[in-house]
C-alpha cells in the first residue's frame, strides 16, 4: 500500500487521508484557498486546494477524514499536494486510523503485557494497589493505549506514551543494578506514572493539542492528583513513605526547576535524579532517531526539532 509521503513530483495521489489543520486565505483576485495539512502513517504534507467553495469549508475540518484526488507539485523545494477532488469518507470506505495516523512499530499488545510484566515485578503493596487503581479506569485505559507521548517532541504517534513507558521500564531494569541507592519500585512505578497526566493534558490520540486543563495545570500536577484520588479510594494514608517520594519523582522529574521546564520541585533522592536522566534518554534517542529515519538517503543533515539543532548522519 502506498502511503501520501511515498509519492513523487508529477505523480497523481488517490488516497485517504486525515485533516491535521487547515486554513483560508484569499487570492489577489478575491477567491480563496485552503492550505490544509493532510496525513496518514507516514507522515504529513501541505496541500493546497483553489476555489475553496462553502461546501468544501464544511467537509474539511481538523480530524476530518478526507478521500483526495491529487498531483503532487513541488514548492520552495518541498512536496505539495494540489487537491483537485476531495470528499469526505464513509463508512462503506473502511478506513483503518492505524493506516491514517503515524503508530508505534511495536504491537500494542506487545507493549500492553510488557507493562503488565513490569507491574507484576513491584514488590511494594500500596504502589501496586496505586497503580492498579488508575489503571482499572476503562477510559483511561483506552487512552494510554491509544495517545502519544507528545505533540511533536518525541514518542508524537498513535501508543507512543505507552512505548515510552515501557522503553523505560527497560532502561530501568538495566541500570538499577548499577545502583543499589535507587528505589527500584519507586523507579518503575515512576517510570509508568510520570506522564500518565498526559492522557488528560493532551485533547486526543488522533490528532492531540493541548486541552484547557492540560495548560491549566499540566501533566505532572494531574498525574499527582490521580495518585491522590487512588490513595483516597484504598484509604493510604498521605504521608506514606513511598507515596511521597512516588510524588516526588512526578513533580520533579522535568529536572532542576531552575531550568524551567515546569518541574513543580527539584529533584531531592536518587531516584528522582536518575528517573529524570533516564526521561532525558528516552525522549532524546526517539525524537533523533525519527530525526535520521526521515531524513533522505543523500541527506547528510538533519533538524532534531526536540534539541533545537541540526544533527549529523555520520559515516
Ligand atoms: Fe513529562
Ligand atoms: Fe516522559
Amino acid at each position: 500500500m502506498k502511503y501520501i509521503n511515498d509519492y513523487a513530483e508529477g505523480e497523481r495521489v488517490i488516497a485517504f487521508c486525515l485533516v491535521k489543520s487547515r486554513e483560508v486565505g484569499v487570492t489577489s483576485n478575491q477567491s480563496e484557498y485552503m492550505n490544509i495539512e493532510i496525513g496518514d502513517r507516514s507522515g504529513s504534507v501541505i496541500a493546497k486546494l483553489w476555489d475553496v467553495t462553502e461546501e468544501h469549508k464544511t467537509i474539511i475540518q481538523v480530524k476530518s477524514i478526507i478521500k483526495i484526488d491529487a498531483q503532487v507539485q513541488s514548492y520552495r523545494g518541498k512536496k505539495q499536494f494540489v487537491i483537485q477532488r476531495v470528499r469526505l469518507a464513509t463508512e462503506a470506505d473502511e478506513v483503518l486510523m492505524e493506516s491514517l495516523i503515524p503508530a508505534s512499530k511495536y504491537p500494542l499488545e506487545d507493549l500492553w503485557n510488557q507493562l503488565q510484566g513490569f507491574i507484576g515485578e513491584i514488590k511494594s503493596d500500596v504502589l501496586v494497589k496505586v497503580i492498579r487503581e488508575i489503571l482499572a479506569n476503562e477510559e483511561l485505559v483506552e487512552r494510554l493505549r491509544s495517545f502519544p507521548a507528545g505533540v511533536k517532541m518525541h514518542h508524537n504517534y498513535y501508543s507512543g506514551l505507552l512505548e515510552h513507558i515501557v522503553s523505560l521500564l527497560e532502561l530501568a531494569k538495566r541500570l538499577l543494578p548499577l545502583y543499589p541507592h535507587v528505589d527500584r519500585d519507586v523507579l518503575y512505578a515512576t517510570c509508568i506514572l510520570h506522564d500518565i497526566g498526559k492522557l488528560y493534558e493532551l485533547s486526543d490520540a488522533i490528532a492531540p493539542d493541548y486541552s484547557t486543563p492540560g495548560q491549566l495545570i499540566g501533566h505532572l500536577v494531574m498525574g499527582v492528583e490521580l495518585v491522590t484520588e487512588a490513595c483516597r479510594t484504598h484509604q493510604i494514608p498521605t504521608d506514606n513513605s513511598e507515596i511521597l517520594h512516588l510524588k516526588h519523582c512526578i513533580l520533579s522529574h522535568h529536572g532542576d526547576i531552575e531550568m524551567g521546564w515546569g518541574s513543580a520541585v527539584s529533584g531531592k533522592t536518587p531516584t528522582a535524579v536518575i528517573f529524570h536522566y533516564l526521561d532525558q534518554i528516552d525522549s532524546k534517542m526517539n525524537a533523533l532517531g525519527q530525526t535520521l529515519s526521515g531524513m533522505g538517503e543523500e541527506e547528510e543533515w538533519g533538524y532534531a526539532g526536540a534539541l533545537r539543532r541540526r544533527i549529523w548522519r555520520g559515516f
